[in-house]
């Protein structure tokens, strides 16, 4: 697999998001074991980035890619995230990016994934009461200590980026970027490239959806974290069906997969943008790396560039009061 450079990181063109391993979405069976398989899969074909987060579990994911990648971390670029667990006492889900917490959650990441440094540590939400500068500065002195090699944020705006990188080199921000979340065109690329740090979308597929494989809200499980983004529910989930549809007429006139055009998409946006699908089935995984092949006519790209924008926020409302714009 083709190799790109993320603000100086060496990067597979396509990593692999372990979030789903763990919880969050839950449409048929998934184990530990096929996880697994799916991660070893991964690396096979080339893939050297993982995603995980202290959050992802909470705790679990990172156990389990750091039992995955055992023997074999020489092969893997491992991106983490702190800040989203406040050990000092409000536990997870409360946004804690001081110095102090930093210095707890990069302990028990390093334990749980099983190595004594993080390629890419991301800070997970922008943190409205500890100061960038802080949170920036302690990470420059993980690097100094040998604890992280690379410092990234997720979903920071721009004046975030602007005065984190005066501090330190950002080496890659990781936000929502897809077919349907067209947002980081306006502002944050131009700035990504104006100071050379690289690109990580999250959510490439739109959450599984713009796979084509959800058809309608029935298909998920209660407890399925989906059911309370907006675009899956209601009148929101069958406009949005329609995006899918074009998706899929380009897809067929590859003969390709609705998941794979989604990927090949973004691709095709820049060498500095590393997407992350995330599965944890072995034949998605396949399924998905093999989109790195496809060629999109400049007819098609002007076809996926003017889909109809989606119907409804990409978070919920909590979710949306917690990105930095
Ligand atoms: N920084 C952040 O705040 C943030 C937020 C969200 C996600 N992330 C990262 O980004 C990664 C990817 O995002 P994501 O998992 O939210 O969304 P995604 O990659 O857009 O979609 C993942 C979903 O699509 C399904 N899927 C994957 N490949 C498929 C295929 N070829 N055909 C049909 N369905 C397919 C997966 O199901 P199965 O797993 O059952 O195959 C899963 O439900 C995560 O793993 C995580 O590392 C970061």
């Amino acid at each position: 697999m083709k190799h790109i450079l993320i603000g100086g990181l060496e990067v597979s063109c396509l990593g692999l998001g372990a979030m789903s391993m763990s919880g969050f979405y839950d449409i048929g069976a998934g184990s530990d074991e096929e996880s697994t398989r799916t991660i070893h899969r991964a690396l096979e074909l080339g893939v050297t980035h993982i995603d995980t987060a202290e959050i992802y579990g909470p705790y679990i994911n990172e156990e389990l890619v750091g039992r995955a990648i055992k023997g074999r971390r020489d092969q893997v670029v491992i991106a983490t995230k702190f800040g989203f667990v406040s050990h000092a006492g409000g536990g997870p889900g409360v946004i804690d990016s001081s110095p102090a917490n930093i210095r707890i959650a990069v302990e028990g990441s390093l334990k749980r994934l099983g190595t004594d440094y993080i390629d890419l540590y991301y800070q997970h939400r922008v943190d409205r009461n500890t100061p960038i500068e802080d949170t920036v500065g302690t990470l420059a002195q993980l690097i100094k200590e040998g604890k992280i090699k690379h410092i990234g944020l997720s979903e920071a705006g721009v004046d975030t980026i602007r005065r984190a990188h005066a501090v330190h080199p950002i080496t890659a921000l990781q936000t929502e970027y897809s077919l349907w979340t067209r947002d980081p065109e306006a502002e944050l690329l131009p700035l990504l490239r104006e100071l050379g740090i690289g690109f990580v979308p999250y959510s490439p597929l739109g959450h599984g959806f713009l796979t084509g494989q959800i058809k309608s809200p029935e298909d998920l499980a209660d407890n399925d974290w989906r059911k309370t983004n907006p675009r899956f529910i209601g009148e929101n989930f069958q406009r949005n069906l329609r995006i899918v549809e074009e998706v899929k007429a380009v897809a067929d006139q590859l003969g390709a997969t609705t998941a794979q055009i989604a990927l090949a998409w973004l691709l095709a946006q820049g060498n500095d943008i590393a997407p992350i699908p995330g599965t944890r089935r072995v034949a998605r995984v396949e399924e998905n790396i093999a989109s790195e092949s496809i060629e999109l006519s400049s007819e098609q790209l002007k076809r996926l560039n003017n889909l109809t924008p989606a119907s409804g926020e990409r978070h919920s409302e909590a979710g949306m009061a917690a990105i930095d714009r």
